[in-house]
């Protein structure tokens, strides 16, 4: 696991972007697995700056999201779907036919579940998954749990999220209490993971998905196992790590 920390969200939002950046020039084709809330907001924005700047190309980028609120529609503007539109697909090239987001209108969630799995499959796998982190370690929407849950599941959020995520809504009890989530194995079968981690609200997930033990207690602690995980935290979010961990690039 490498970990690089930046002084600044600014900063986080540039290497971030850069990586994506670097990945599309590398590879044209590629299949992002994309993420939303606060954290990532900056790096699209890099992105779409990108784009309009020197013509960076996702015309041939496919993209799956990680997640989606169960009860809410595409038009909806508390959905996932409208967040992407809003900070990133309006502005950049990304084909609408290469865009997959969990439908949270599904009729059969479980039918819809194995289909974008099979979806992933069939686009070839992802090459690079973006990631949030909860403030207690959720990656995508998987919550702490006994188990890690394998494949796109259905998920009940916990109170901690739930509450996190009320001040995208006009109150507590407007936020969805279910919601599909890709699933562990999903995120691990990504060829290359990136976790953005921003504010001291996160220093503690940060702390335990870094140096803590390989739990479900502690979802995103699984990425201690993957072959080409990436951490990029502000000074803040990394504020809990050992001090040589809180400035510049290391390997974990
Ligand atoms: C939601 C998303 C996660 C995201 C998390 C953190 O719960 N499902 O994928 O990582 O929020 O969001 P924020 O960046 O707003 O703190």
């Amino acid at each position: 696991m490498r970990i690089i920390t930046t002084e600044s969200y600014d900063e986080l939002s540039m290497a971030a972007a850069s990586i994506v950046a670097g990945q599309i020039y590398l590879k044209p084709a590629s299949v992002l697995g994309l993420t939303t809330g606060s954290t990532p907001e900056g790096m699209y924005g890099k992105l779409v700056a990108v784009h309009k700047a020197i013509g960076l190309d996702f015309s041939k980028v496919t993209t799956f999201n990680l997640d989606a609120y169960l009860g809410l529609g595409a038009d909806d503007p508390q959905s996932y779907h409208h967040f992407m539109q809003k900070h990133f697909f309006d502005y950049v090239n990304v084909k609408p036919e290469n865009i997959h987001i969990p439908d949270g209108l599904a009729k059969d969630v479980t039918g819809e579940c194995r289909a974008y799995d099979a979806a992933i499959r069939a686009a070839g796998g992802i090459d690079l998954q973006l990631l949030g982190i909860g403030r207690n370690a959720h990656i995508g929407f998987n919550e702490p749990d006994v188990k890690f849950e394998a494949a796109t599941h259905k998920v009940r959020l916990d109170d901690e999220t739930i509450q996190a995520n009320a001040r995208f809504f006009e109150d507590e009890t407007a936020v969805p209490r279910y919601a599909i989530s890709m699933g562990i194995k999903t995120i691990m079968l990504a060829r290359r993971v990136v976790l953005l981690a921003s504010g001291w609200e996160k220093a503690d997930a940060v702390k335990r998905a870094v140096l803590g033990s390989v739990s479900p207690a502690t979802p995103a602690s699984i990425l201690q196992l993957h072959q080409d995980a990436t951490i990029i935290a502000d000074s803040a979010a990394a504020s809990l790590l050992p001090e040589k961990f809180q400035h510049g690039e290391h390997e974990i």
